[in-house]
């Protein structure tokens, strides 16, 4: 099999954004920005507030934190001792769907059996104890309405998820019932935050020059501080729910990924840059250029493998493409395959960076970009290869010299550190 050189050709192009293309993507996210902070009927940024802002890094005590976003869902027993510092004492973390046994998030599962699971899970990390008071923060990695710290009602499921009985719920409310279903009488859930809001909380704990929080995993989003400057409201972070950012143009495998979605029409940035759908898109264009229609499966984890290949001629490549399609390629095929994966990460991690540019943008205001770090969680970031580079090299092509004031950082766990960091600033 040998791919038609034309076609391949073409659908590189499809996944390609040029320089042009991407400022029009910033400076669309930043118009979406103002306009979501006038009105976020008028946006496709859903701007939820989130009740809090930035910690003092003084924060302490010992905290549970529950991170539920991904297919993981982890409780922690975390200590903040203050300037910065922190201790993980316990950590207890589980799928929510094993092949064979259990599936707390497709279709079919319920509020109550998830709920259940995870009041198991706080169960295990607190060991059973039924005295000493704990209070628990929650990283709740969906869109989800807030009227303040505690009360988050999940708007709509994202990632695929679709468990009954959870959209138009307050979330803790569901966490509480639980609990109290186990006999869980001294665990008081007290804070509910988005995951980006968790990670810009915990770099923020540590070091200053923190406004920007995202995740770039299986999902994607992007917070900031909004300082709300000449306003009567406080500073407060703004879960963008920036995965849902409409103003891109979807290429033809983007179409029909979303059609074939849980939630056609909504998610387009986080359908077009997530982990979650990467490899899905990858499948699809290589089914084009095998000329079949199939699902092979493909997951950003098959392509991180494909793209640190660097054996001749591309042994592992081989290996997964055969395993998922069926057709043992050639070296030439195999080359393309691997540009293809390339092709479609580059893509994505250009337009995260033009929606970070696009709050910088609008953060400065009329003045000068202001130094600044940006943390940044989740395994594209932290490993695909080429991810962080990409990023760093588009923050230049958009931003010239004001690039070197903007460092992106690895916010490793900050979902975690973040809840307790949340519950803390919860008894203030
Ligand atoms: C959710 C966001 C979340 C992001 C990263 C998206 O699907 O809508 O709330 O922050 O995933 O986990």
């Amino acid at each position: 099999m040998t791919f038609d050189k034309k076609q391949f050709e073409e659908i590189i192009d499809a996944f390609t954004v040029t320089k042009e293309g991407l400022r029009e993507v910033a400076a669309d996210f930043r118009y979406d920005l103002r306009q979501g902070l006038k009105d976020p009927a008028q946006s496709s940024l859903r701007m939820l507030k989130s009740y809090i802002g930035l910690p003092t890094g003084d924060e302490q005590g010992e905290y549970l934190a529950l991170d539920l976003g991904g297919t993981n869902v982890r409780v922690l027993r975390i200590r903040l001792d203050g300037e910065g510092r922190f201790k993980v004492l316990k950590k207890v973390a589980k799928p929510l769907r094993k092949e064979g046994a259990y599936d707390y998030i497709g279709k079919g599962s319920t509020a109550t059996q998830m709920f259940d699971f995870l009041a198991s899970l706080v169960d295990d990390a607190i060991d059973g104890e039924r005295q000493e008071t704990f209070l628990l923060g929650h990283t709740f990695s969906f869109p989800s309405e807030q009227s303040n710290l505690y009360n988050a009602r999940l708007i709509v499921w994202t990632k695929e998820f679709a468990t009954a009985g959870v959209e138009g719920e307050v979330v803790n409310d569901l966490l509480k019932a639980a609990l109290h279903r186990r006999g869980i009488e001294n665990v008081e859930p007290t804070a509910v935050i988005n995951d980006t809001v968790a990670v810009l909380l915990a770099a923020a704990y540590e070091y200053g020059d923190t406004y920007i929080g995202s995740i770039y995993a299986t999902g994607h989003n992007t917070c900031y501080l909004e300082p709300y400057a000449g306003k009567v409201e406080k500073p407060m972070i703004l879960n963008l729910e920036s995965g849902g950012f409409m103003k891109l143009v979807p290429n033809r495998f983007d179409a029909a990924l979303d059609a074939a979605s849980e939630k056609p029409g909504e998610q387009r940035l986080e359908k077009m840059a997530s982990g979650r759908y990467m490899g899905e898109l990858f499948g699809m264009a290589l089914a084009e250029l095998l000329g079949e229609s199939k699902n092979y499966g493909f997951t950003s984890i098959d392509m991180s493998a494909i793209l640190v290949d660097d054996t001749e001629p591309l042994e592992t490549a081989k290996k997964i493409v055969a395993s998922k399609t069926g057709h043992v390629l050639g070296a030439d095929d195999l080359a393309l395959a691997k540009r293809l994966a390339r092709a479609i990460l580059v893509r994505s991690a250009r337009l995260v960076t033009a929606s970070y540019v696009g709050i910088i943008w609008q953060l400065a205001g009329d003045g000068g970009i202001q130094k600044q770090h940006i943390a940044i969680d989740g395994s594209v970031y932290a490993k695909m290869p080429g991810a962080k580079e990409c990023i760093t090299a588009t923050l230049s092509e958009l931003l010239g010299e004001d690039a070197e004031k903007i460092d992106t950082t690895l916010a490793h766990d900050g979902s975690g550190l973040g809840a307790a960091i949340a519950a803390a600033i919860s008894t203030k």
